[in-house]
């Protein structure tokens, strides 16, 4: 393994050749980049299965491409993939392997040699087609009509993602619904929707002690012993999980306990049983195409040298903003509406992945690693955030992601769905001078001073880097190939600034801290407390009497 920083360690000089890189290119304008090589736009875009990513509108050059691949080798990048692929123990500090390869070969031959992962997928097409099937049925004898999905965190952006993405492609048997938060109005609003003789509750929790999922499983429980009463209501609910035991304890029936490998992280979990509700709705095949979009991925990284290696490439574009120009945040700019949950999910995958401030061996980093991803779905954005991102004193990359065909076009909007997406990168690109502004003004007939100012107002700085991800459709493939570029891209730079992405320790002290709140809340002792807390819980106290 690599040793540590500043000096006299293996890594340095690749950082010092990415930095005299980084002074040349924030004074080369994009543009200039293009006007010089007319084949910029191939040399820099790719086909990956499905997709099709182009980043050429990125601070990307054949050296720019050398120095980062210099440093994934110092950082022994090519090695780390390859022992997580063979399952080593890549989640060190919880001792399991992280190897979400071996999970989607399962679809390929519908067989595999781990026990536990043929078992999970076995179970699993079985209650999904029971399900679709109609032969499952409820307390009451009825074909179930709606399924939801009792889950946060990992359990449940995944499958709430797949299935909104899905929505119109596929063909789908149940009205599907998500419930995550504790927040009482969630249950209530939704509950309040549901037909409870025909609605099926699957408990998804990786722990199965997660407060949030218990006190809505236990919510939906009551909610159906009142509406059908003198009936087994534990027949409507499933449980997903990596502790079947506490799941049989809670009451699901042993038949549906969905036994879930306990090496498979919560944030990467969508690929394994916790994906039932999206192989429920739209069908087994559906779900193992997803699977399959997923193989080609991993195909494509354990058989591309690095500097072929797509999600690879996207990682150390990241780690370059992030490190080398110092760049905060980057932002995924969906322009389909299906897709619209993505921000959502990449910001668990991303955030409780490399939100770490630790080398995987414990000692303290000293660069900065994962930074903020956010996003949402375009055009709505334009008329919001957009601004920030043209003329905003911060740069944050961006990536555009597109889907060329609508499932059901209306009029020309879907043509003016993907100008828009294009444009958007090419305004960041290109900005617009204040020189040429104030010429079109005083050619309108602006006075020479106030034309002056209003064109430092509205000048565009341009130089600004995106990434464009096509697909033709959003297949179940597709999608599960998007979901894989993501996973890998976030993988592979975890790895560059050697740090563990598959744990996430830092969500326990609030988990821990709010039981204890709970318990003062419900009147045990609040000494030791500080005074700012002991004044929230008092007034809640008040309020909740
Ligand atoms: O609180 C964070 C977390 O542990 C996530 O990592 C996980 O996806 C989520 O909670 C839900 O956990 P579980 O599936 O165990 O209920």
């Amino acid at each position: 393994m690599v040793s540590k920083l500043p000096d006299g360690n293996p890594q340095a000089p690749a950082w010092q050749a990415l930095a005299t890189l980084q002074q040349a290119e924030v004074s080369t304008p994009l543009a200039q980049r293009f006007a010089d090589d007319p084949r910029r736009a191939q040399r820099f875009s790719r086909e990956l299965g499905p997709l099709f990513i182009d980043y050429s509108k990125q601070h990307i050059s054949d050296d720019i491409a050398q120095a980062l691949l210099a440093l994934a080798s110092a950082q022994e990048l090519p090695d780390k993939l390859r022992a997580m692929h063979q399952n080593e123990a890549t989640n060190n500090t919880e001792g399991r392997s992280a190897n979400y390869r071996a999970l989607r070969a399962w679809a390929c031959k519908q067989h595999s040699d781990d026990r536990d992962i043929d078992a999970m997928y076995q179970h699993m097409a079985q209650l999904a087609n029971q399900l679709r099937s109609g032969e499952a049925r409820s307390a009451t004898g009825a074909r179930y009509t709606h399924i939801v999905n009792i889950g946060i965190g990992g359990s449940d952006f995944g499958p709430r993602l797949f299935t909104e993405a899905l929505q119109e492609h596929g063909d789908s048997a149940f009205s599907v619904h998500f419930l995550a938060n504790i927040d009482p109005s969630c249950a209530n609003q939704l509950l309040a929707t549901l037909p409870p003789e025909s609605t099926l509750f699957i408990i998804a929790s990786k722990s199965f002690g997660t407060q949030e999922t218990l006190a809505n499983a236990a919510a939906a429980r009551d909610w159906l012993q009142q509406a059908l009463p003198g009936k087994d209501v534990y027949e409507q609910f499933i449980a997903i999980t990596s502790k079947p035991a506490a799941a049989a304890a809670l009451g699901v029936k042993e038949a549906r306990i969905l036994a879930v490998p306990d090496w498979v992280g919560g944030r990467f979990s969508v690929w394994s049983g916790f994906g039932l509700a999206v192989a429920a709705n739209y069908g087994w095949e559906a779900f193992c195409d997803i699977l399959r979009g997923g193989v080609e991925v991993d195909e494509h990284v354990a058989n591309s040298p690095l500097a072929d290696n797509i999600p690879a490439t996207l990682a150390l574009l990241d780690v370059w903003y992030r490190n080398s120009w110092g760049f905060t945040s980057q932002t995924v700019l969906p322009y389909c509406h299906r897709l619209k949950q993505l921000p959502d999910y990449l910001q668990q995958l991303f955030m409780e992945s490399a939100g770490k401030a630790v080398e995987r061996d414990g000692t303290a980093l000293q660069r900065a690693s994962g930074g903020v991803i956010w996003g949402s779905e375009g055009t709505n954005g334009q008329h919001s955030f957009h601004q920030l991102l043209h003329q905003g004193s911060d740069v944050i990359p961006c990536d555009f992601i597109a889907v060329l065909q609508a499932e059901r076009p209306l009029a020309d909007q879907q043509q003016a769905l993907l100008a828009n997406c294009f444009a958007q990168s090419l305004a960041l690109m290109n900005g617009k001078a204040a020189a040429d502004i104030e010429q079109e003004l005083l050619a309108a007939g602006e006075n020479p001073a106030s034309a002056a100012t209003l064109a430092r107002h509205k000048a565009m700085p341009g130089n600004r880097p995106s990434t464009t991800i096509l697909m033709e459709s959003l297949t179940p493939r597709a999608l599960g190939a998007l979901v894989a570029l993501y996973e890998y891209r976030l993988i592979c730079a975890s790895f560059v600034w050697n740090i563990n992405p598959f744990d996430q320790w830092g969500v326990e002290l609030g988990k821990q801290i709010s039981r204890q709140l709970l318990g003062a809340m419900q009147g045990e002792s609040t000494s030791g407390l500080d005074s700012s807390t002991e004044q929230l819980l008092a007034r809640a106290r008040q309020a909740l009497k």
